[in-house]
């Protein structure tokens, strides 16, 4: 199979991440014989510094004309620290989501047992977790109208959802509920936000064109707690977007590092995939950071073409690593191996040059 993949390494971390799930990817390409080609192109800080925008127009060419966009990581201190920079590296990142529809962001949590002790929950509670967050992309108050007055003493940011906003992922989570086991928890605010209200009727009436699956409702603040106290109830979690980004990061706690999960983002067209983490600039250019989250963004990638047994081998590579504890700091900071090394096993492991491993 031949298929060519958008390469955004961004800022921070982002560029070494990537580079160890474009090697995974290719000992994926040798050992099934495809071939992936890989395109390169600007976003984020990166690209402010290189262009002057976060986003130029090249990188959305690069991407509608690509199979699949793989993404590293955005933003950085100097725009974090300065409320009145007028161009930021997240615009990159929102404006590319907006613009290729890229509706629905699936950020799956699980749990692996040679890391239940590094999570801050008991080992009892996070066992076999496997729950996936179905997170809303491109509507809410991420893109509502912005303002401040002329004085700068009140700002405003408008939330609003449509109907077939809310029905288009929806969709999406209830077929992925079929697949798994049977259970939709819509997560909102419907005792306060009018938008929530009307996520709940939406939802509500297209749970009858999915008699099998168990539809129940959680309100945000309810749920963060619920995702701490008893993370295993959860299967599929519907939510809007700011909801999606607070819960989601909460959930990476279960797991034991921030470094670990990965994303897709998908819509109609072509489809992106990226760890949750951010640029982490404090650890740019060390060799310290976690590849994993960027590497199983990289199988969920495969997973999205189809190729199914490449995408759980890299898996099951990622798996061994973990077991056999050739992980990075953010693991074990007293053993710990470098991004590099990490990524070099793991598509070694995918090569079969690891005794014992499938190939
Ligand atoms: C994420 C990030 C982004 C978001 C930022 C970088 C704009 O936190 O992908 O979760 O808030 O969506
Ligand atoms: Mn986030």
């Amino acid at each position: 199979m031949h298929k060519n993949i958008a390469i955004i390494e961004g800022d921070g971390i982002g560029p070494e991440v990537t580079k160890q799930s474009i090697r995974v990817l290719n000992a994926i390409a040798e050992t099934f014989n495809h071939s992936f080609e890989y395109t390169y192109t600007l976003m984020g800080a990166d690209a402010i510094d290189k262009t002057g925008s976060p986003l130029p127009d090249e990188t959305l060419e690069v991407c509608l004309k690509s199979d699949g966009i793989l993404f590293g990581a955005i933003g950085h201190p100097k725009y974090d620290n300065d409320p009145t920079a007028k161009v930021r590296p997240e615009q990159g990142l929102l404006k590319l989501r907006k613009s290729l529809g890229l509706f629905a962001n699936i950020r799956p949590v699980t749990t692996y047992p040679a890391l239940h002790h590094l999570s801050p929950l008991k080992t009892k509670n996070i066992e076999d977790v496997d729950f996936i967050i179905y997170r809303e992309l491109t509507g809410g108050i991420y893109f509502g109208n912005k303002l401040t007055n002329e004085e700068g003493t009140q700002s405003s940011d408008d939330c609003t959802y449509t109907a077939d906003e809310i029905s288009r992922i929806t969709h999406l989570a209830f077929k992925a509920a079929q697949k798994r086991r049977k259970k939709l928890t819509l997560v909102d605010k419907a005792n306060v936000l009018e938008t929530s209200r009307l996520w709940r009727k939406v939802v509500k009436e297209i749970a009858a064109e999915y008699p099998d699956v168990t539809l129940d409702f959680l309100f945000v603040d309810n749920a963060a707690m619920q995702i701490i106290l008893n993370p295993k109830q959860f299967d599929v979690v519907l939510t809007e977007n700011m909801f999606g980004d607070i819960i989601s990061d909460e959930a990476s706690v279960i797991s034991g590092s921030l470094g670990l999960l990965p994303s897709a983002s998908v819509g109609n067209g072509v489809a992106l995939f990226e760890p949750i983490h951010g640029s982490y600039p404090q650890a740019a250019g060390l060799d310290i950071a976690n590849p994993i989250g960027s590497i199983l963004s990289a199988a969920m990638l495969l997973d999205h073409f189809n190729l199914t047994e490449e995408a759980n081998l890299v898996r099951e590579a990622v798996t061994w690593t973990l077991q056999s504890g050739f992980v990075t700091k953010d693991i074990d900071p007293v053993n710990s191996y470098f991004t590099s090394t990490v990524g070099e096993l793991i598509s070694d492991y995918v090569s079969g040059k690891i005794p014992g491993s499938a190939m």
